[in-house]
């Protein structure tokens, strides 16, 4: 079938809620993707932050392809020697405690959020219900994600949204002091929100907000979506920024791109579950597992991290020296492999015709260009997505 056949056919039959570019993608390697044409690009977002150790890594390929031999599902009713494996290996990789699967982000926190609730009433902190937010979150598109995602361009025609979650405003300790109540049972934030194009909490900030949520007998859950795994050179952002969470959910990369969600409890907030109270039928599936495995016997070899932050300042310091040749950057910011250029106008038809020229990067929030290749990428390869994003950027813009 030709490419524009296929675009087309995905125009007549499924919903409009994608706006798509019109390429059509068969393979993937590494950071490269190649389209139905057989034409090679670069990937600088892998699959928005996914595609974590890069497209059809053989580990995941061959761990994949032994686990559907064998078995690829069975029910949360019965043990799976894999489960069993990654849940160990999910714990003891972030923040000990108990591991909950499910298969997607908005999942997570979904569940993250019914955990708060219901350790509240179990006796954690009697009586609180609220989470609080930030301005700007993006938590997922569920109507419990949805709620907890504090930017009203994603409510509009979907209200009501969910009763007891409260906005704070974006970096504001003192508004988060006031906030945080008896009826608070959880904070629920992400460590840099990616959604809303790479915001940075400002210094201080995060390790404020765990000093108010101890204090206040208050959940500290982190959502780690977008930002773990290596992503910002730590296996959570958390760490970077010094705070230990009670709750982090986790998905996008977990399982290099098959749907893997999960949320990681301190063990006395995880007793909130217990049997029945919570559930889905495909969390934690047996395949699923199998790549996550893979993906984290990659990012935990020796090394792993300290090469994402060499690959990290590569990447920043090309597109600050692009930067500094423009009039239309207003500012480069991001973490590790997590990197964003704030321009001054829309950036959709930047990201079109970078797409155009053989790359691939993201529009996000209007007017951020946004970078979150596989971290297995190479110096090589950053120059060389570099050099395409200079070709694309527009002339005018040129100093
Ligand atoms: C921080 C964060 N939380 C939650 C989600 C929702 O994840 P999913 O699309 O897998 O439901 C995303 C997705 O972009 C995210 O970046």
């Amino acid at each position: 079938m030709l490419s524009n056949d296929i675009v087309a056919l995905t125009a007549k039959y499924q919903m409009r809620n994608y706006s798509r570019f019109p390429v059509v993608f068969v393979r993937g390697e590494g950071a490269r993707l190649f389209d139905a044409e057989g034409r090679e690009y670069l990937d600088l977002l892998g699959g928005i932050a996914v595609a974590i150790i890069g497209h059809a890594h053989p580990a995941v390929s061959r761990a994949v392809a032994l686990q559907v031999k064998n078995l690829v599902h069975v029910s949360n009713l019965f043990h799976v020697p894999v489960q069993s494996e990654l849940g160990r290996i999910v714990s003891e990789s972030t923040i000990g405690g108990r591991v909950f699967f499910c298969n997607s982000g908005t999942e997570a926190n979904e569940a993250a959020i019914k955990l708060a609730r219901k350790w509240a009433a179990d006796g954690g902190k009697r009586g609180a219900y609220e989470i609080v937010v930030a301005e700007g979150s993006f938590h997922g598109r569920t109507y419990g994600g949805l709620s907890a995602t504090a930017q009203p361009k994603y409510h509009v025609g979907f209200e009501p949204m969910l009763p007891g979650f409260r906005t704070v405003p974006f970096g504001d300790v003192a508004a988060l002091e006031d906030a945080l109540t008896e009826s608070t049972c959880a904070l629920l934030i992400e460590p840099i929100q990616g959604e809303s194009g790479v915001r940075m909490h400002p210094p201080g900030y995060l390790k404020e907000a765990e000093r108010l949520c101890r204090q206040t007998g208050t959940l500290l859950m982190v959502d780690e979506i977008q930002t773990a795994l290596g992503r910002t050179g730590a296996m959570l952002a958390s760490s970077r920024f010094g705070i230990s969470p009670d709750v982090v959910t986790l998905a996008k990369g977990l399982a290099n791109g098959l749907p893997l969600g999960a949320v990681v409890a301190r063990e006395d907030v995880a007793a909130a579950f217990g049997p029945g109270s919570h559930g889905s039928t495909f969390g934690g599936n047996p395949v699923c597992c199998a790549a996550a495995k893979a993906v984290f016997e990659t990012i935990g070899a020796p090394g792993f991290c300290d090469e994402v932050l060499r690959m990290g300042d590569i990447l920043r310091e090309g597109l600050s020296e692009i930067a500094s040749r423009r009039t239309d950057v207003r500012k480069i910011r991001g973490l590790g492999l997590m990197l964003a250029m704030e321009m001054e106008g829309e950036t959709k038809e930047i990201a079109g015709r970078c797409l155009e020229n053989g790359l691939v990067v993201g529009s996000v929030a209007g007017n951020v260009l946004r970078f979150l290749p596989p971290l297995t990428i190479t110096a090589g390869e950053i120059r060389h997505g570099l050099a395409i994003l200079r070709d694309s950027l527009p002339a005018g813009g040129r100093k």
